[in-house]
């Protein structure tokens, strides 16, 4: 379970990357191609209009940590979508790397060993809850 102090550390470390917003999610993906090549070619759309939907996103999840059973359905919806987009379980892995490496990169020293725990442990909520939507989806179609 996230704790108040988690939950206190993603919002505040998330509120200090939102300036820098479309730099950070550049960084993010450049990060997620190096690791794995093969994932560039499944975004086929726009870039930029790409990096402002995974930023939106990640603001809503944070902010949703404060109701997560708002939030629940919407990550569902996301996970069902990304079914569709041919995301596989295992690139969820890949992706929480990129996303933590990113963190490190844009929050520096803020980025504790605390702060870390702390988005692991988000991105695995948010993950598990994706790839379980996901499944089901594929199970039913
Ligand atoms: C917490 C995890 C994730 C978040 C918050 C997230 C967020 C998003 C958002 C907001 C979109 C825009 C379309 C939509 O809303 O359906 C999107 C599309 C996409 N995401 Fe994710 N995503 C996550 C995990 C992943 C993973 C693990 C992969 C695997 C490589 C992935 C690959 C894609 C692809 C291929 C698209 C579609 C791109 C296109 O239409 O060209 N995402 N993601």
């Amino acid at each position: 379970m996230l704790t108040a102090a988690q939950k206190t550390l993603v919002q505040g470390s998330f509120a200090t990357i939102a300036p820098i917003a479309d730099d950070a999610a550049a960084l993010f993906y450049r990060r997620l191609f190096e690791l794995d090549p093969s994932l560039e070619r499944m975004f086929r759309g726009d870039m930029k209009e790409q990096r402002k939907k995974l930023m939106q996103m990640l603001t809503a999840a944070v902010k949703g940590l404060d109701r997560i059973d708002q939030l629940i359905p919407v990550v569902q919806d996301l996970g069902r979508r990304h079914a569709h987009y041919g995301v596989a379980e295992k690139h969820y892995d890949t992706v929480g790397d990129a996303l933590l490496w990113t963190l490190e990169k844009g929050l520096g020293s803020a980025f504790t060993e605390q702060t870390r725990e702390a988005w692991a442990l988000v991105y695995g909520l948010l993950a598990g809850v994706m790839k379980d939507a996901a499944r089901e989806a594929l199970a039913v179609a």
